[in-house]
């Protein structure tokens, strides 16, 4: 069955003054209605350079995965050249022509990869007005590169390029984490899954929206994964819930956001919080963000620490398989 793309929505709807109804979102969720408008948060930003010790970053890191779940770093050690790159390959894929892109469209068989749009109505019937690409990028025996982009034909090396720098990233990220829960610093990557942890890259390509105001991008949600760094275009749309609020986040140039997930939560039994976040879309600008996810394997057992549990502390949350996780957060199901 043909799937209709937001992309495709979009391009006939350029000088619409409306948009279906699908995509209306109800009052109590549209932005016009639900933004603290003329006030962009400053989540903590942090200067992975400048600290003059490791201490100084560990309890920036950690102050900032209890209080907020989500907090910006640059001088992070990934080039803007990397950066650019890995976004000038992801806009061209969506550049294509359409029926390119449905090459590596996802089946009813081929699980989260590919090309796709959000079919199951999320919130109310409602539909967010976004398209995206789901592929694995790390660890090699995990990749597939059916779903990678053959065009442009610089897509893998860009692709490949940035995964190798991000985990650099990711490990330190992870050791900070873990030192800031008084843990070793390889427990939590281990409580993650160690080297078998997935890389999930997911594009989200939100096309240009003639009614901003009543429409989503993504909705509101907090991700499954351990921890997501992400990368956005200039085009302000992600928002963070606070204080009843929704605010926008600032954008700044060559930062990652990096957004503590649920399995983190979960692991630090609740001392660092998931975020709930969602995005905006633009009048007359394509937004796009490049997400990764890392995942703890399917059949990996996530719990509160053993170590983080006592009993004045005992554990907030259930163990069970990650993949038993994404199960019941998919249906709706209790935890
Ligand atoms: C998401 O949370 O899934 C998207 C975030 C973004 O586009 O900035
Ligand atoms: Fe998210």
């Amino acid at each position: 069955m043909e799937v209709e793309r937001v992309q495709s929505i979009a391009s006939l709807a350029k000088h619409a003054d409306t948009i279906p109804s699908d995509y209306i979102r109800s009052e109590n969720e549209q932005p016009a209605a639900t933004t603290a408008h003329g006030v962009v948060l400053e989540v903590p930003v942090i200067d992975l350079g400048g600290a003059s010790n490791d201490e100084e970053i560990v309890r920036l890191i950690s102050e900032a995965s209890r209080d907020w779940g989500i907090f910006q770093v640059v001088n992070h050690g990934i080039s803007g050249e990397v950066i650019s790159k890995l976004q000038k390959v992801g806009r061209e894929f969506f550049d294509l022509p359409k029926e390119e892109k449905e090459k590596i469209a996802k089946t009813s068989e081929s699980g989260i990869e590919g090309y796709g749009t959000t079919l199951q109505k999320e919130i109310e019937g409602k539909k967010g007005w976004v398209d995206h690409l789901f592929h694995k990028i790390w660890p090699p025996a995990a990749i597939n590169y059916k779903f990678w982009p053959k065009n442009p034909p610089s897509y893998r090396e860009a692709n490949e390029e940035y995964a190798q720098r991000l985990r650099e990233v990711s490990d330190k990220l992870i050791r900070w984490l873990s030192v800031g829960l008084e843990l070793e610093e390889q427990e939590l990557k281990v409580a993650m899954g160690g080297d078998d942890t997935i890389y999930l890259m997911k594009i989200n390509y939100y096309p240009p929206c003639p009614r901003p105001d009543l429409a989503l991008g993504v909705v509101a949600h907090t991700d499954m994964s351990a921890l997501t760094i992400l990368v956005p275009n200039e085009v302000q749309g992600l928002q963070v819930f606070r204080d009843n609020r929704w605010y926008d986040v600032k954008y700044i140039p060559n930062a990652l956001i990096i957004h503590v997930g649920d399995q983190i939560e979960i692991l630090s039994n609740g001392k660092y919080k998931a975020v709930f976040h969602r995005t905006t879309v633009n009048k007359d600008q394509t937004r796009m963000s490049w997400p990764v996810f890392l995942e703890p394997p399917p059949e990996h057992e996530v719990g509160p620490i053993p170590k983080l549990i006592s009993e004045e502390n005992p554990a907030k949350y259930k163990t069970k398989k990650y993949r038993d996780y994404v199960y019941c957060k998919l249906n709706k199901l209790p935890q």
